[in-house]
């Protein structure tokens, strides 16, 4: 049985909460319009506004229909917008996630601090297998993966089309995952 989230979670430096409709300008300017950011993302760098503002609609139906969603991250000390990450759930027990920061706030384990925090919220919501999938050749991204407990299943062949790197054709992603339960 799936279980309604919380909107709102803390970890030691970090809030995650659910995104609002006034979070689009520093969503936009803090990080999705970044190339560096978005390299191996699967949505398209965002060029507007009005891009941020479907990602914000997409939430708000993610989090109506299912137990969670796309979550911000904040700093709690300060508390400046830093990222995203969240559930993507694709039945009432499987679920994927992803994670992303603001080039400022690589490098001190805000990450791994998130996922971890993603993986007891996917627990709690009744998911029993959690995965995400990443570019081979994304080494920081495979190193949160593996600190967070999730294990390479295999490489999916010609899977995700990366439209800031190679948005012609499907490339070879690794997929990672939890079990839970
Ligand atoms: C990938 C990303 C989320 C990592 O965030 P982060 O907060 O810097 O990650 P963490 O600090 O928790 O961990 C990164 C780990 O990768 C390691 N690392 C960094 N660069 C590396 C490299 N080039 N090769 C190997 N390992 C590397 C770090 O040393 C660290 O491991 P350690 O704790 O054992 O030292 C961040 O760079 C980002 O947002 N990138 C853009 C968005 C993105 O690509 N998201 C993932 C899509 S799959």
């Amino acid at each position: 049985m799936s279980v309604r989230q919380p909107e709102r979670v803390e970890t030691e430096r970090l809030v995650l909460r659910r995104p609002r409709p006034d979070d689009a300008e520093a969503i936009f300017a803090r990080y999705a319009s970044d190339p560096e950011v978005t390299r191996y993302l699967s949505f398209p760098r965002h060029a507007s506004l009005e891009n941020t503002r479907a990602f914000l609609a997409l939430s708000d139906a993610d989090w109506s229909r299912w137990p969670a969603g796309p979550y911000l991250i904040e700093r709690r000390d300060g508390g400046e917008l830093i990222g995203s990450t969240g559930l993507s759930f694709e039945t009432e027990q499987r679920a994927a996630t992803g994670y992303l920061l603001a080039r400022e706030a690589w490098g001190r384990g805000y990450a791994t601090e998130a996922l971890r925090a993603m993986v007891d919220v996917a627990r709690s919501a009744g998911v029993l297998r959690l995965h995400a999938l990443c570019h081979s050749d994304h080494a920081p991204s495979v190193r949160v993966l593996e600190k967070a407990g999730f294990e390479c299943e295999g490489t999916l062949r010609r899977y995700v089309v990366f439209p800031n790197l190679s948005p012609d054709e499907p490339l070879d992603v690794l997929c990672y995952a939890r079990v839970l339960g």
